[in-house]
């Protein structure tokens, strides 16, 4: 095999698991890829920081910069927007394609990003930057490239989704369920990008652009949180047959006034019908209803959030891009298990 270089940016809770699941399933992957991802560093602010998940303490450098520098592929896992940009940049000028699961960065600067990509031939993929371990990005980005997309109505924050949850189901007030969702570890400390709606807003910029293959800034996405719903609310809308969902809401609108045809993204707690798929979403899961003209109705649903599960859709892109780089490489269905037996078992009475 040759080898791929992998940079990784960010020892955090899904950085650590990528780094794990490289080394663990290294073998496995070289196979399904035709070339070794070499996993050459991690860059992190403090090397001597306690992880949940040990690895060779020689991988980790506070040197993002060289660690890039001969890089074929960067994986950044720090999010935020500086330095997560200039490093993201940085990569992509030198030719390395990058994955990345920052959502905020690709809301705000995506447009920079992509042409910086596009300059070189790189690849940019982001695949976990938006409800975790549920592929989104791809559906939307190709096997839905032929369609048109009408409107996206998703359930893409965890953390609102488990409170409102919650709410439904006990009669709990927000503060109650905050507390809750605190305590079992869906609430981050300081919740308040999750409860405002700030975190749904940068996923429905990213899910509009990709579906009406536009640019939708973040500036444009109506948001509303849900730090004024009230458990009376909830009740009232349990009564009517409804259950109030976070939504992040993308389509195609004419505007009622001018008669122009556009494209909207809107956050806000909305009444969703309780026989609506969307409405069977509980606890901290994710979901994301499309609507095409021609497919019809789809939904993806499953982890939004959580370490190894957002590492699965990083891992995705990762092999991806990395098929690319091997020419000639193994086929879609030459790189799946040959060497597992097939099992010649009949039915098997099961309940799922
Ligand atoms: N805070 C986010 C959520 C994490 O609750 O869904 C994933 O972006």
């Amino acid at each position: 095999y040759r080898s791929l270089r992998v940079a990784l940016l960010g020892g955090g809770s899904v950085g650590s698991q990528v780094a794990r699941l490289l080394i663990e399933h290294g073998p496995e992957l070289a196979q399904r890829v035709g070339a070794e991802l070499e996993l050459v560093g991690i860059a992190v602010r403090d090397v001597d920081a306690k992880r949940d998940v040990e690895l060779p303490r020689e991988l980790y450098t506070t040197d993002a910069e060289t660690l890039i520098l001969g890089a074929d592929v960067v994986v950044e896992l720090i999010g935020g927007l500086e330095p997560a940009r200039t490093l993201v940049l940085q990569a992509l000028r030198s030719g390395a394609d990058v994955v990345t699961a920052n959502k905020a960065l690709l809301a705000t600067h995506g447009p920079e990003l992509f042409e910086a990509a596009e300059q070189v031939g790189a690849q940019l993929s982001y695949e976990a930057a938006v409800a975790g371990a549920i592929p989104i990005i791809r559906p939307l980005r190709e096997s839905l490239a032929g369609d048109r997309v009408k409107r996206i109505l998703g359930i893409v924050n965890g953390t609102t989704n488990f409170i409102l949850d919650r709410m439904d189901t006990s009669g709990a007030d927000l503060d109650d369920a905050l507390a809750v969702a605190t305590e079992l570890g869906y609430a981050e400390a300081d919740p308040t990008a999750d409860i405002g709606g700030y975190d749904a807003a940068q996923k429905a910029a990213i899910l509009a652009s990709l579906a009406f293959h536009t640019t939708v800034p973040i500036e444009s996405v109506h948001r509303e949180g849900i730090t004024s719903v009230t458990a009376a609310q909830i009740e009232s809308a349990r009564k009517a047959g409804y259950v109030v969902k976070l939504l992040a809401i993308c389509e195609r609108l004419t505007d009622p006034d001018t008669g122009e045809e556009g494209v909207s993204a809107r956050v806000y707690p909305a009444l969703v019908d309780r026989r609506h798929p969307l409405a069977a979403v509980h606890g901290a899961n994710n979901a994301v209803f499309v609507e095409a003209e021609a497919a019809g109705s789809l939904m993806f649903y499953g982890a939004g959030a959580g370490g190894v599960e957002t590492a699965s859709a990083v891992l995705g892109d990762l092999v991806a891009v990395a098929r690319r780089h091997v020419v000639g490489g193994p086929g879609l269905a030459e790189s799946t298990h040959a060497s597992l037996p097939v099992l010649e078992i009949g039915k098997v009475i099961t309940r799922y």
